[in-house]
């Protein structure tokens, strides 16, 4: 397990949105959420990414096959090596909860949520 941490957290702290990839039979699936959703959902102490879920139904069903997740978030308002501008890939094993505390959390904050998308972090890494 890996924490969101340093630069990343910075750049958690904002990005405007982030990008979720899972792979289908077919290839690589993306899709998004609002980087306010997450940081609303963030639970401290915890290496998970919890993301409110209204649809993500292809994504529930690639990770039901395959859990593997990847996250790319972004701002220029954070410094990167090269000049303004840092973005920060997170990989994980990733679950569409319907019941549970994340489910209910998630529920609570945003009335069209049916679960959570609950992502495990195992590696993060800087891309500028
Ligand atoms: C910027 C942005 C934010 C989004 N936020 C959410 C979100 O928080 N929850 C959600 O279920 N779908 C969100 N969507 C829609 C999803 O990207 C996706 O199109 C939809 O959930 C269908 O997912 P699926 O292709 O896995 O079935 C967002 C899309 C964009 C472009």
């Amino acid at each position: 397990m890996a924490k969101i941490e340093g630069k990343c957290k910075e750049v958690m702290d904002k990005t405007e949105w982030v990008a979720i990839v899972t792979c289908s039979d077919n290839g690589p699936h993306v899709v998004a959420t609002w980087g306010d959703y997450v940081r609303d959902m963030s639970v401290k102490g915890e290496e998970v990414v919890i993301i409110p879920a209204g649809h993500y139904n292809i994504t529930e069903e690639n990770l039901k096959k395959n859990n593997r997740v990847e996250l790319l978030i972004a701002s220029k308002q954070v410094q990167g090596n090269y000049g303004p501008g840092q973005g920060c890939c997170i990989s994980g094993k990733g679950e569409l909860q319907t019941s549970g505390k994340f489910a209910e959390m998630a529920k609570e904050k945003f009335p069209w949520a049916r679960g959570a998308l609950v992502i495990k972090v195992k590696e993060v890494s800087t891309q500028l």
